[in-house]
Parts: structure tokens; C-alpha cells; sequence
């Protein structure tokens, strides 16, 4: 008789765990003196950070590329020497080199509040203008895997806050507004925190302890709050994911944050659409990575990059974490391009967006010595846990209903159907779930969104275009998924 009153004390701990968590975010996020007390937290860690970052600023020249290292897909297998192509690599190394010493010197012996709410897990992102009603039907879908857990949304200064969005729409849907520049008081108009920087800020300012960092185009397929509680997250709380290149970092950068180069088979690079990160072992990390990003165009987005595709932010927070030989866990399996083929090249599929995978079960073969970007037979692949919808975005104000939705005979048609494999490891029909969703926002939220104000039928032309495809018996769904 032991064990169902066990299971009934272990549900009602559970429903008391599940009520007062759900309460004490909304207790905080409405006692007025929360956001206030946060935002003094906040402007401290600004004020320390800030004068670290001028003190510290990279002294001399900046680095200079020649040529670039063109498109090196990752190979696990055969080791290729890294390349430079920093002109004045000599020049930069020492007084490069001496600011970063003093940078990372001066956060390891620094005594600061960090500004977040100790035992919070969360989702970060960031999303103004255009990438708004994009964002909007991501977190539809992430609602609709099950999860609750709550989201911040970072925009870079009011002009991108839309007042009905973020106090109307959002906040049942359990997200948040936090305006950047409100909290980056003081900062210099010479030195602009935008595009690709934004995001590192937004993690270090946003009030959880543990997050998901999700671009306004990720969407996860499966409820993501497993992957905050499991390995490989809970013992190196950094995990990052994989884009198709290789890491292409100058050789000078190791010279300059003190750390071995890797060789070119050891992990992708970065594609930091998907992050996880947990403030309490990576604080220092984020600082570091903000370092990078705030001196990034002219200083360290060149020597991470040295041209390759997606430089930016990418590969700053994997370097930030080694540098301070911090663990991290980077995902293994490879990236795929997710899309429809055409009749030039019925093989392979045009990109329109990828697919990530689920960490544990990455983890889970990684650990037992399983690589299968060595040799892929040792194991089925994995399942998809995210969908980078980036190209195009789900958003029908832009370039949603363009040439790639429209098949070999000009009639519309699905977006996503290749590889086959990839199609399986998604397991169910995503796409309708992506057009249901954008059908919602387009036919629910038409005049919500300050970039939809001068756009006329959104709401037709998504309906249209799921009349023509999903209620057509004859465009079933890809094979695959069709369960
Ligand atoms: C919190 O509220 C109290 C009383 O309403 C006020 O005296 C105090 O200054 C507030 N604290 C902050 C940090 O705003
Ligand atoms: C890990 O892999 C083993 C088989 O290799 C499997 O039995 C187990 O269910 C997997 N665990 C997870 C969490 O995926
Ligand atoms: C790849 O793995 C399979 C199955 O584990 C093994 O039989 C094969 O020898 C491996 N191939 C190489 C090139 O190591």
C-alpha cells in the first residue's frame, strides 16, 4: 500500500511545485517594485561591465583580412591545417593579447552582482520590426509542444517596442518585453549594441539563471524544458549547436585568448540560433562573449570568422568558454538543410530552414563513443528537436509566399519534403503545425504588428495558399511524416 501513497504525495509535491512556481512569476511580474529593484540590479552590473569594457578595450591596429576562407564544410575525418588570412596578424597579437589578459583578469577577480533571479529557468529572445510576427508564430508553436516555461524578449530600444504586442498579446502568452537600451544607460552613440550583439547582452541581461536561447525563427518540435533538466546540459551548462562549417578562427586568436587551437576534426562551428547556458557555472563566459560581440565588427568577428558564412556572434560564446577553459558540450550531429527539391535537382533540397538535434540523445551516443559524423553507420541518427525556419521566415509580411512555395508546375506547394531522412526525424507533419500557426497570427493579429500596417490580404494569401496545399487531397503530406 506504500507505493500509491507515495505516488500520490510525490503528485500533489508535484502540483504544489507546478502552482508556486507559476504563481511566484506572476506574483514578481506583477509587484511593481519587482521590475524596479531587477532594473537597479541591472544598471550596477552595466556600470561594472561597462568601464571594464573601455578599460579594457583592444589597444592598436585592427586585424585585417586577406581573402577569406571561402565555404570549408566541416570534416571529421581529415584534419586540414587552419588557415590565416589576418594581414597584420603580427602586428595585432600583443596589444590584443594584453586587453584580453586584462579583461579576463579583471572578471575573474570581480565582485558583482549578477543581476538574475537565482533558481529561474526561462527562453531568451529577441525580435523587433519585422522579426516580431516571426517570433510570434515560433512561440505559438513552442506553446504547443506543452511549454510553459516563461519568455523574455529582448528589442533593441523603443523604437522597436510595440506597446499592444507587449501589453496586450504577449503577456498571457507568458512572454515578457525588455527593451536593451533602457538598460544600457549612458551607452555611447559611437558605439552602437545592435544586430548580431544584441544577443549576448540579452542573455546576460535577462533575469533567468538557466536559459534556451532561441532566435525569433527557432522552433522546437518537442517540449524543451527536458533539455534544461538532463545531460549533457546539467553537468557543463553550455550547449551549443552545429553549423556546417568548420571552426575557421584565425590562429592568431588562440595566441591572443591563450588557449591550444583545436584541430579542424574536433566540432562545427558555431550556429548560435540555439543555445543553452546556465548563468551559474557560465557567468563569466557571457561576460567574455560580451566582450567579443561589443568589440566585435572591428576586432574579433574578423579573427573568429576570417569571412566564412554567418560571421557575427556565432562562434563567440564556444570561444569565450574555452578561453576561460570552461566545459561546454557541443552537438554533435550534423546540421541538415530542410526543403523542397526542383526539377533541376530532384536530389537534393533547396534550403529553406534546417533541423538540429535533440542534445540528450546526441549525448547519449557521444558518450558511449558513438560519432557519427565519423562514420554514421554506428548509429541511427538521432531525432530533430528544432527547426531553424530562417529562409524564409514564417512571416507573410515578408518573403513567406516567394518562389520556393511554388513546385515544378508554378502551383503552390509544400516547403519542406527533402531529405527523406531529415523528413523522418522530425516524426510528424511540421509544416501544417507552421501554417496553422502563421494562419492564426495573419488572420488574428493583422493589425497588431507595426511592420503589417502597410500590407493588405496577408490573412488571404496564408489561407489561400493552405486551401491549395493542405486541404488538397492530392498534396499529401511527405511519406515520412504522414502519421
Ligand atoms: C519599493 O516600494 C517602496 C514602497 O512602495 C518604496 O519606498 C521603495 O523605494 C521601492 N523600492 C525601489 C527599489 O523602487
Ligand atoms: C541511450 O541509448 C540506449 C541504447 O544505446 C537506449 O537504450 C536509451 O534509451 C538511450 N537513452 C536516451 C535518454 O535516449
Ligand atoms: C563504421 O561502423 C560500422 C558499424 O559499427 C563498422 O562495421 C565499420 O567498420 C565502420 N567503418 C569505418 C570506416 O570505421
Amino acid at each position: 500500500m506504500l507505493a500509491p501513497r507515495r505516488i500520490i504525495l510525490a503528485a500533489l509535491a508535484i502540483a504544489f511545485f507546478l502552482l508556486s512556481a507559476n504563481y511566484s512569476w506572476r506574483r514578481m511580474s506583477h509587484r511593481p517594485n519587482w521590475t524596479s529593484s531587477l532594473s537597479d540590479r541591472r544598471a550596477r552590473l552595466w556600470e561594472t561591465l561597462r568601464s571594464l569594457l573601455e578599460q579594457y578595450a583592444p589597444d592598436g591596429p585592427q586585424p585585417t583580412l586577406r581573402g577569406g576562407v571561402g565555404l570549408p564544410r566541416f570534416n571529421a575525418i581529415s584534419e586540414t591545417a587552419r588557415e590565416n588570412h589576418i594581414a597584420n596578424a603580427d602586428e595585432i597579437r600583443l596589444p590584443m593579447q594584453v586587453a584580453h589578459d586584462g579583461f579576463v583578469q579583471a572578471i575573474r577577480d570581480l565582485n558583482v552582482d549578477r543581476a538574475y533571479i537565482p533558481g529561474t529557468v526561462g527562453i531568451v529572445s529577441s525580435a523587433g520590426g519585422s522579426y516580431l510576427p516571426t517570433f510570434m508564430v515560433s512561440l505559438l508553436l513552442l506553446r504547443q509542444t506543452g511549454s510553459d516555461l516563461p519568455v523574455e524578449l529582448f528589442m533593441k530600444d523603443s523604437s522597436e517596442y510595440e506597446p499592444h504586442v507587449c501589453e496586450v498579446i504577449l503577456p498571457p502568452l507568458g512572454v515578457k518585453c525588455v527593451v536593451l537600451s533602457e538598460i544600457l544607460a549612458g551607452q555611447d552613440d559611437a558605439h552602437p549594441i545592435e544586430g548580431f550583439q544584441i544577443k549576448s547582452f540579452a542573455m546576460l541581461f535577462s533575469s533567468f539563471e538557466k536559459f534556451l536561447w532561441l532566435d525569433a525563427d527557432c522552433v522546437p518540435l518537442h517540449n524543451p524544458a527536458a533539455l534544461l533538466r538532463s545531460e549533457p546540459f546539467i553537468s557543463t551548462g553550455l550547449v551549443t549547436w552545429p553549423d556546417f562549417w568548420a571552426n575557421t578562427a584565425a590562429p592568431v586568436y588562440f595566441d591572443i585568448s591563450r588557449q591550444p587551437a583545436p584541430p579542424s576534426t574536433t566540432r562545427q562551428a558555431t550556429e548560435a540560433g540555439i543555445l543553452l547556458l546556465s548563468k551559474e557555472t557560465h557567468f563569466l563566459t557571457l561576460l567574455l562573449a560580451v566582450y567579443y560581440n561589443y568589440y566585435g565588427p572591428e576586432y574579433y568577428y574578423p579573427l573568429l570568422g576570417q569571412g566564412a558564412p554567418g560571421a557575427g556572434d556565432k562562434d563567440t560564446f564556444l570561444h569565450a568558454a574555452t578561453a576561460l577553459n570552461n566545459k561546454l558540450y557541443s552537438v554533435s550531429e550534423a546540421v541538415v538543410d530542410l526543403g523542397n527539391v526542383t526539377p533541376w535537382n530532384p536530389d537534393t533540397a533547396v534550403n529553406a530552414g534546417y533541423i538540429q538535434t535533440d542534445p540528450i540523445q546526441d549525448y547519449n551516443l557521444t558518450s558511449h563513443g558513438k560519432w557519427r559524423v565519423q562514420n554514421s553507420t554506428v548509429s541511427k541518427p538521432p531525432r530533430a528537436f528544432f527547426v531553424h525556419a530562417g529562409d524564409p521566415e514564417f512571416n507573410p509580411g515578408k518573403s513567406l509566399l516567394g518562389d520556393k512555395l511554388r513546385g515544378f508546375d508554378g502551383q503552390p506547394t509544400r516547403l519542406w519534403t527533402h531529405p527523406p531522412k531529415a523528413m523522418e526525424r522530425i516524426g510528424y507533419d511540421v509544416e501544417r503545425k507552421f501554417w496553422e500557426a502563421t494562419m492564426q497570427v495573419a488572420c488574428t493579429m493583422e493589425l497588431a504588428f507595426e511592420t503589417w500596417k502597410s500590407k493588405t490580404g496577408l490573412c488571404d494569401d496564408v489561407q489561400a495558399h493552405w486551401k491549395a496545399v493542405f486541404e488538397n487531397p492530392e498534396k499529401g503530406a511527405p511519406n515520412s511524416t504522414a502519421g
